[in-house]
């Protein structure tokens, strides 16, 4: 097979950022995919509705001409947000999701959630509307080990919210376990959850082994090959609950390459030749579409896109930019280590 036509897929996890960095990389989502779910943590983070129509009109305002691009608007969960603005935001249409970062878990986390019982109202009130909740995986405990942050967190905080609030929809971030991928198969109630282009190409040894990467440094880390495998064989399985979420995370090089680096992968620009190329690998390109374009929209009951997109496999790789511009500086675009013939035409 060398051509491959599919809806226009959409990523449900993805950061645009503000400013400067905005104009710069939303070119580059908006190039292949419908709509996205924007991530809220900027710096101060999007909290209330105001704040998400704000941010919303900001992102309008730098759309490259003729693109095909919704914004879908996310608040992030802080313990003083307020469960009627919550529905009085959900209720315009003007937001598709509420964020859940466990304090300090990730970059511009701080002002996440610390105390899980303070956020009870929001949570049994996004149960009564329809709301769901995106939830960064990850306890913050010093005592955890930073490679099992993830299944300490399903046992000890997913699972208890989830039971303490049936009729909550979920969905579980950026998963990078195997623990993850058999919680999400295995529960009761709406569930679902998000994969990384990155997540599906990289293990720690390519973070680690032979020298530090900085540019696969991303949270949650990468885990060990076992869990590779075993989001590959989630995300390649059409399974419904497994969908696209690049979470897309732009950082300039400096703050990358720098003593303590920033945690972020950028992926935007090529990840729909990544992921053709990782379900071509598996045999299983003909569930590619239902990963990018079908089992989000049905997790988040909204209609599948109209539009298509064409991917075309090309006899000699037709290199990616290793950088994007933007008015912050470079941008080091994701290296998945491989050849990538696929390309959306
Ligand atoms: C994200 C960012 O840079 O905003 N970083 C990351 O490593 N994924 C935050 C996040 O989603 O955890
Ligand atoms: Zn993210």
């Amino acid at each position: 097979m060398n051509r491959l036509t599919l809806q226009r897929p959409d990523d449900w996890h993805l950061h645009l950022r503000d400013g400067a960095m905005l104009k710069a990389v939303l070119p580059e989502t908006a190039r292949d995919f419908g709509r996205a779910i924007i991530m809220p943590n900027l710096v101060p983070p999007v909290v209330t509705g105001a704040d998400a129509a704000a941010y919303r009109d900001r992102i309008l305002a730098v759309m490259p001409d003729g693109a095909d691009f919704t914004p879908l608007m996310t608040l992030y969960l802080t313990e003083e947000t307020d469960p009627a603005d919550v529905a009085l935001a959900h209720a315009s249409g003007l937001i598709t999701s509420i964020k859940l970062y466990p304090a300090g878990a990730t970059t511009n986390s701080a002002s996440g959630v610390r105390d899980f019982d303070r956020v009870r109202p929001v949570l049994e009130k996004m149960a009564e509307i329809g709301l769901p909740l995106c939830v960064h995986g990850e306890v913050t405990h010093p005592e955890v080990d930073i490679f099992d942050r993830e299944a300490v967190f399903i046992e000890t905080v997913l699972d208890p919210i989830r039971r303490a609030t049936p009729g909550l929809k979920v969905t579980m971030e950026h998963v990078t376990t195997s623990d993850a991928v058999e919680y999400v198969m295995g529960a009761e109630g709406h569930i679902g959850a998000t994969i990384t282009t990155h997540h599906l190409m990289i293990n720690r040894n390519h973070l680690l082994v032979g020298g530090i990467r900085p540019h696969y440094y991303c949270l949650p880390v990468a885990k060990r090959e076992s869990h590779r495998k075993a989001l590959v064989k989630a995300a390649t399985s059409g399974h419904a609950r497994f969908f696209l979420g690049t979470d897309s995370a732009p950082h300039t090089d400096p703050n990358k390459l720098s003593e303590c680096g920033c945690a972020g992968v950028f992926s935007a620009t090529n990840t729909m030749a990544c992921l053709a190329h990782v379900f071509e690998a598996e045999d299983a390109l003909d569930k590619l579409e239902a990963f990018a374009s079908l089992n989000g929209p049905a997790h988040y009951g909204v209609p599948v896109n109209e539009a298509t997109i064409t991917l075309e496999k090309h006899d000699n790789p037709l290199p990616f930019p290793d950088k994007i511009a933007s008015g912050e500086g470079p941008v080091t675009l994701f290296d998945p280590g491989v050849s990538l013939l696929w390309r959306v035409a």
